[in-house]
């Protein structure tokens, strides 16, 4: 039979493989459970990668602040004096005790309460009580660690936590013109204002979560709400760069409802949905291999009715409820050593495909860097000022002793 015929049964695949009719194998259950794994995406997508956190909605007034975790980097986001918003991490330039111990609120100036240094809104350092008698202390080199902070034309507040001048990765590299998508234009953020919070936390590595959001053949059966707000048939997904762009398929009778969504989800581990009643941003972040939260930020829109608000409110509510179950319940099945991984379908489940490609392409990339340099690379860390040579002596002393010893006692 000629080949052309053998392809048109499904008999030729290894001669021409096409993607679209093909199924693809998952990452195995080791990238969602092993420790070492986890540790190399803090350093590879955490350290690196823009973060969509939340909107400047919240952050309206001069020293409000928020405080976030997220794979153990804990940091803060403040307004300062001039209306800008800054970040940094939430780590005493003294013996590294965090500044803010709350989770939010409006401060004038970030005291530490181990030994009372204090810091500015713009992460400057104030005070350090006794060190005006030192030589040689820099109050210009003790301020708080900076994070980059990028705001968009929407108002939503990213930050990169890679400590160079310049962050390795632009924001518009992941992200440009992710912010000018058309339905957009259907929408005014300003017509919005913070609600409330809310969070799960579930004994799942992240990815299971984006695996799990980034594809509606789940919808049909765990989501009976699913039909009021998408259409099935019609369901996909525009995958690029950094970003899933999920088309809803919203139906005549939908959009007539309030029910128009524009839902993306920003790698690593961010999406936003804009509704007329309602916006959110969710995050899955990471606390360990196994386990991590999802939290939501809802945002309601000033001109919708209680009712039109709550009906949106809840329903999401529901569905991410329900996910969550898959979720919980999947990973302990990863965790049993049994499974390895499963089939993938192509363009049913496109948007966990492109999810996990760009997590296998960022870590193999960060660990081919590693292997050439002969050690790990923490884009995070602090950099050490040229005359902190007592530092950099001790700091590669102990590099020595990890190399040498065993390499399973190194806890970062
Ligand atoms: S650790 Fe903050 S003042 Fe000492
Ligand atoms: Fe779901």
């Amino acid at each position: 039979m000629a080949p052309a015929l053998l392809n048109y049964f499904g008999l030729g695949r290894s001669a021409t493989r096409n993607e679209e009719t093909t199924p693809v194998r998952a990452l195995p259950a080791s990238w969602y459970t092993s420790q070492e794994m986890y540790e190399l995406e803090r350093r590879a997508i955490f350290s690196r990668k823009w973060l969509l956190i939340t909107h400047k909605l919240r952050l309206k007034e001069q020293g409000d602040f928020l405080r976030y975790d997220i794979a153990r980097f804990d940091f803060v986001l403040t307004c300062d004096r001039s209306g800008n918003i800054n970040a940094f991490h939430n780590i005493c330039r003294h013996r590294a005790y965090p500044v803010v111990e709350a989770n939010k609120g409006t401060a004038k100036i970030f005291a530490c309460r181990y030994h009372g240094w204090s810091y500015g809104l713009n992460g400057k350092l104030a005070k350090a009580p006794g060190y005006q008698d030192l030589d040689g202390f820099d109050k210009s080199q003790n301020g708080l660690l900076p994070i980059h902070v990028h705001v968009d034309t929407n108002g939503f507040i990213w930050v990169n936590l890679d400590a160079k001048e310049e962050p390795e990765i632009a924001w518009e590299d992941d992200f440009d013109t992710v912010d000018k998508q058309e339905r957009f234009s259907e929408f005014n953020f300003d017509d919005y204002e913070f609600d409330h919070n809310w969070e799960m936390d579930g004994g799942y590595n992240w990815k299971i979560l984006a695996d799990n959001f980034n594809e509606c053949y789940h919808c049909k059966t765990t989501h009976p709400d699913v039909p009021s707000l998408a259409n099935l048939e019609s369901y996909d997904v525009n995958t690029k760069a950094g970003h899933i762009q999920h088309d809803a398929g919203t139906t005549s009778e939908q959009r007539a409802a309030g029910l128009r969504i524009a839902s993306t989800y920003y790698f690593p581990n961010a999406s936003m949905t804009v509704t007329p009643h309602f916006f959110f941003v969710q995050k899955f972040v990471p606390s360990g291999p196994t386990s991590s939260s999802m939290r939501y930020e809802v945002f309601r829109n000033k001109n919708s009715s209680e009712e039109d608000f709550q009906l949106i409110n809840q329903m999401y509510k529901r569905i991410m409820s329900e996910d969550k179950v898959l979720c919980d319940l999947a990973q302990k099945n990863l965790n049993a050593g049994v499974f390895i991984n499963g089939e993938m379908h192509p363009r049913m489940e496109k948007g966990p495909l492109y999810f996990q490609k760009v997590v296998r392409d960022t870590v193999t990339e960060h660990h081919k860097r590693e292997k050439a340099a002969k050690q790990e690379i923490w884009p995070a860390r602090q950099n050490l000022p040229n005359n902190a040579l007592v530092s950099q002596e001790d700091v590669e002393f102990c590099t020595g002793l990890a190399c040498s010893s065993n390499n399973d006692a190194l806890v970062w």
